[in-house]
């Protein structure tokens, strides 16, 4: 585009403060932090020379302020629905849960990596209309870890996330703390995704030739936003940045460099820290997966660097010293992540991922393990125990899956025979496992099945009985049937 580049400031999102504290009788004897966050319609502009644009925000703020937490203390958050009742996207009506008989507006925020219960968590099911609200508490009892909360609502999240409610939730912990990165004003949130936008300022999204059935597969958009710009600019230090890249995306995937041939210090991704720090030349992030990564800008002082996605300069950096020093550090290690033996596993699950087109050969529902949102609950783990799910992917793409509740490893990705499993839904292997990469060997919670491969992982159901969900988290496959709920079944006692 011709837009003018690195002329607005990366908006930092500020950090929600919490209004009160309060008791909450999950928590007896506890005082906790009450967070208000109301979404309303809001305009903001996203770039200097595009006029103000129509979004929907949490707080009225795009991204939505940050959430700070800290291991082990519970927090309590309002979400509250202030929107307006019409929605200013195209809702398409033939989706399951989006029928004409279901109010046009409506929301329930998911914070994604928390693990949670069940009636906390954002179930698509569970959304509300505009003059209402719901109040979730946290417990926080995970590792210290770059989370996000976005919308969930039932058919419409692509909508609801396209229109901005997402927003970072960030776990720290005492470990982390000890181990001395960059911190406070040198530690960033930068939330990536991209956006249609017209000439107008106002966002496109894009619709199918029936307007019965406007749903389409994929959004991919003509603007780059970082923390809701385009094309920003960030005054830093000759030190070193700790920045948590998330893609926010709905469907595009990022290939993110550095200028200058500068690597990347990869130090986390979905779950929290890696083992010991990566140097990445570059870093491929999926729909809702996490990056944390350490920039050291120490011999650039008086000169540029660009952020990347592909060939094109997404955010410059402006290295200017301002003489303070850096005591932070990059430690070697960082913290263990010890593996999951699959062979403790109670359930080995075979789950396909798949694609049914019409006669024209236009793709109409993307499904899980071929079944639909609506058929009845097929995975049940229990409480406690370990299973390994095997992702079968018979489609041409790549999808990020994601599981609500738990964290996992990546066990391997193998090519089969998609002949041999039409033919007769037989695993054909047509060569070796092939391991997770270096960086995929920290804790994950979205994890990329590609074509042609079985993907496999492996976890264990800790948290609370009850009924949560996994999807694929490209938006629009999530928001057309590749989404089912999973029982969490109590630990047999
Ligand atoms: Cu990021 Cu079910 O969500
Ligand atoms: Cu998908």
């Amino acid at each position: 585009t011709s837009l003018a580049r690195f002329v607005d400031a990366l908006p930092i999102p500020s950090v929600a403060h919490a209004e009160s504290q309060r008791t909450h009788p999950a928590y007896p004897g506890r005082k906790l932090s009450y967070h208000r966050m109301e979404m309303r319609e809001c305009k903001i502009s996203l770039h200097r020379d595009i006029p103000g644009t129509r979004l929907w925000g949490y707080n009225g703020q795009f991204p939505g302020p940050t959430i700070e937490a800290r291991r082990g203390e519970p927090l309590l958050v309002e979400w509250i629905n202030a929107l307006p009742s019409k929605h200013f996207l195209p809702i398409d009506h033939s989706l399951h849960g989006a029928e004409h008989d279901k109010p046009e507006v409506r929301a329930i925020t998911h914070v994604h990596g928390a693990r949670v219960s069940a009636k906390n968590d954002g179930f698509p099911e569970d959304w509300y209309t505009p003059g209402h609200s719901t109040l979730y508490h946290y417990p926080n009892g995970q590792d210290a870890a770059t989370l996000w909360y976005h919308d969930h609502a039932m058919g419409i999240t692509r909508l609801n996330i396209y229109a901005g409610l997402f927003g970072a939730y960030i776990v720290r912990d005492d470990e982390e703390q000890a181990l001395n990165l960059p911190s406070g004003d040198c530690d960033i949130p930068l939330m990536l995704c991209d956006r249609l936008v017209a000439q107008d300022g106002q966002l496109y999204y894009p619709v199918s030739d029936d307007p019965a059935a406007p749903w389409v597969m994929q959004c991919n958009g003509n603007l780059v936003l970082c923390n809701g710009k385009v094309f920003p600019y960030f005054d830093v230090e000759p030190r070193r940045y700790r920045f948590r890249l998330i893609n926010t995306a709905n469907t595009r995937f990022f290939d993110l460099s550095l200028s200058h041939d500068q690597p990347l210090q990869q130090i986390a991704s979905d779950q929290g820290l890696l083992p010991v720090p990566l140097q990445r030349a570059r870093i491929e992030l999926y729909p809702a997966e996490r990056a944390d990564v350490v920039i050291d800008f120490s011999a650039f002082a008086g000169k540029a660097v660009q952020l990347r996605h592909q060939a094109e300069g997404i955010l410059e950096f402006r290295v200017r010293d301002h003489g303070r020093r850096d005591s932070s550090t990059l430690p070697a290690a960082l913290r263990g992540v010890p593996r999951i033996d699959p062979q403790s596993a109670v359930q080995n699950r075979i789950l396909t991922l798949n694609e049914t087109d019409d006669a024209n050969g236009n793709a109409m529902t993307m499904l899980l393990d071929g079944k639909r949102w609506s058929d009845p609950v097929t995975e049940k783990p229990r409480q406690n125990s370990i299973e390994t799910w095997s992702f079968v992917n018979l489609t041409g793409d790549a999808h990020p899956i994601h599981l609500h509740l738990v964290r996992f490893q990546i066990l391997d990705r193998r090519p089969f025979d998609l002949f041999a499993w039409n033919a007769q839904r037989k695993l054909l292997f047509t060569g070796p496992a092939q391991p997770p990469e270096p960086q995929e060997l920290g804790w994950k919670d979205t994890v990329r099945a590609d074509p042609g491969m079985v993907t496999r992982i492996a976890m264990r159901f800790e948290g609370e009985p009850g009924r949560y969900v996994w999807h694929c988290h490209l938006l629009e496959h999530e928001d057309n049937e590749m989404m089912r709920p999973f029982d969490l079944l109590p630990a047999h006692s």
